[in-house]
């Protein structure tokens, strides 16, 4: 057993997509960092597992570039060395049998090489297509080894965890046929970021929040996910998918579920876990309320500029279809039907090619009864207290209020108070996935989506789905064309029906 809790214990990490993008930009810079920071034991090998046939040599060069190209941290050339020699890499199909009795035997040779105690993760970090090939031949191969012996396998899952609930469902089943629940670590990187477990930090390590954190004190909650960049070059993946896949149900979701969530009797992962399952599910289901007109707005961004660059509109853009009625906003007004939330109502909003890159969290409180100050506020709109959990960037905390602007007349002004993670601990949060990656490594599932969860997620989302795809069905039917999805600029908040969404009840987003 290792003195330090925090650093992992002997394992052979098998990364199948090692040569793709996300290993490349993540998974291997979090991997160096957790090296350098002394939390990767010795006796630790990663094997890399692509189609794209390299040698180790070639593989660890690549490794070394993407340090070089997408790690926060200068490479450390004296310690490269000794880093490198931990990893290897096997040239191989995702369906082919052969190259996982090659993977079984080479796993094998690692783990007698580093002592690594015959325990293994292996991480998908490839397309969903995948997924199932790769468990079954884990498997046939007899490398999905159900906990024994005091060592330990695990799988570790990129997203998209399926499309909706049906297939995320049946991903599941499969799963399963391999696999215990407590050996899959489903991923969802914004778990990882520190200002996201801070939420409960805030919620329940504070004894003056959590008392006014409910439907008596609470107006209206916003979450905002806005990004500036447009679609780019991911038009192939992401026709496929659209905000609501790509965003809401899991990363949105999450976030929901960590703002409104009961608290939870300990901080471990059975625990944290049921209560977020229990919010998802007081969600409302779409079905229940009828068409998703008047609950949620989708859009596309139009042709326009982002940062000073002319971008094309969504439907021009290469990959997508001409008619596509993918949406690249969304906006939903959520009902948690529970004791605690009953009435309020959660906007959440994400979107591409918007205003800026901005995450953060909005509990907006009832207004005073006012009657002191009835005239300063006609005069003056004051806005009502606000908590803003700012999850990035800039990642802090701001309370807003009203103060008294000195002087002989009674001015009544907002003035904020502000918490900044920067100024406060003078040094930057750890990447997102070097936090998972460790936990998973440490066998704590607290950050990673349960199967339950996952599932209860898709339903909500998949209720939303069903209803556009009768929204398009109807347009067919009654026009002979395909739904045309409204449009926003590039650069914007969104496409005004977002507005009226809340316009339609008094209330206006918090755009900063
Ligand atoms: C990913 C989505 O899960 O999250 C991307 O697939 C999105 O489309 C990204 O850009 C946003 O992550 P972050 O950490 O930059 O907010």
């Amino acid at each position: 057993m290792n003195k330090n809790k925090h650093i992992a214990p002997p394992v052979t990490l098998v990364v199948f997509g090692a040569s793709g993008d996300l290993a490349r930009r993540k998974l291997m810079p979090a991997l160096y960092s957790l090296y350098r920071q002394g939390l990767l034991p010795p006796d630790f090998a990663v094997l890399g597992f692509a189609r794209t046939k390299y040698s180790d040599e070639a593989f660890r060069s690549l490794v070394h570039d993407s340090l070089k190209e997408y790690s926060d941290q200068e490479v450390d050339e004296s310690n490269w060395a000794d880093f490198a020699v931990h990893l290897f890499y096997q040239p191989g199909s995702y369906n082919d049998r052969a190259s996982f009795d090659a993977l079984a035997a080479h796993v094998d040779e690692l783990d007698a090489q580093f002592a690594t105690e015959g325990n293994r993760i292996f991480y998908l970090s490839t397309p969903p297509m995948v997924f199932k090939p790769i468990t079954t031949l884990l498997s046939e191969a007899g490398l999905a080894r159900r906990d024994s012996d005091g060592s330990f396998t695990r799988l570790i899952i990129e997203k998209p965890f399926g499309r909706d609930l049906q297939s995320a469902q049946d991903l599941n089943r499969h799963l399963h046929q391999h696999f215990d629940e407590d050996q899959i670590y489903r991923i969802d990187h914004y778990l990882g970021k520190e200002t996201v477990q801070n939420i409960l930090v805030f919620r329940f390590g504070n004894g003056i929040f959590e008392p006014i954190w409910n439907r008596n004190y609470v107006d209206n909650v916003q979450i905002t996910v806005a990004e500036s960049l447009g679609i780019g070059t991911r038009g192939g993946y992401y026709d496929q998918a659209g905000a609501i896949r790509d965003m809401v149900q899991n990363h949105v979701m999450q976030l929901v579920a960590l703002t409104a969530m009961e608290p939870p009797v300990s901080y471990d992962a059975k625990a944290v876990r049921d209560q977020k399952v229990n919010v998802m599910r007081s969600i409302q289901p779409l079905r229940k309320v009828g068409y998703a007109e008047g609950c949620v707005v989708r859009a596309q961004y139009g042709r326009g500029m982002v940062d000073g660059q002319e971008i094309p509109g969504y439907l021009e853009t290469p990959g997508v279809a001409p008619d596509s009625t993918t949406e690249t906003f969304v906006a939903w007004r959520m009902q948690i039907n529970n004791w605690r939330w009953n009435g309020v109502p959660f906007y959440v909003r994400t979107g591409k090619a918007m205003a800026k890159k901005l995450t953060e969290i909005n509990v907006i409180f009832k207004r005073p009864p006012l009657m002191f100050f009835e005239e300063v506020d006609n005069k003056f709109h004051i806005p009502s207290n606000e908590i803003t959990l700012r999850i990035q960037p800039n990642e802090g905390i701001h309370l807003r209020f009203d103060a008294k602007r000195p002087g002989p007349e009674l001015d009544v002004e907002p003035v904020t108070m502000d918490f900044l993670y920067e100024e406060a601990f003078h040094r930057e949060s750890a990447e997102a996935y070097e936090r998972l990656l460790l936990d998973a490594l440490l066998g704590d599932s607290t950050l990673f989506i349960r199967r339950d969860e996952v599932e209860v997620a898709w339903d909500r989302v998949t209720t939303v789905l069903d209803s556009w795809r009768g929204q398009e069905e109807e347009a067919l039917r009654t026009t002979g064309k395909p739904l045309r999805l409204p449009t926003y600029a590039p650069g914007s908040w969104g496409p005004p029906e977002a507005d009226a969404l809340l316009a339609a009840e008094g209330r206006r987003w918090r755009n900063r």
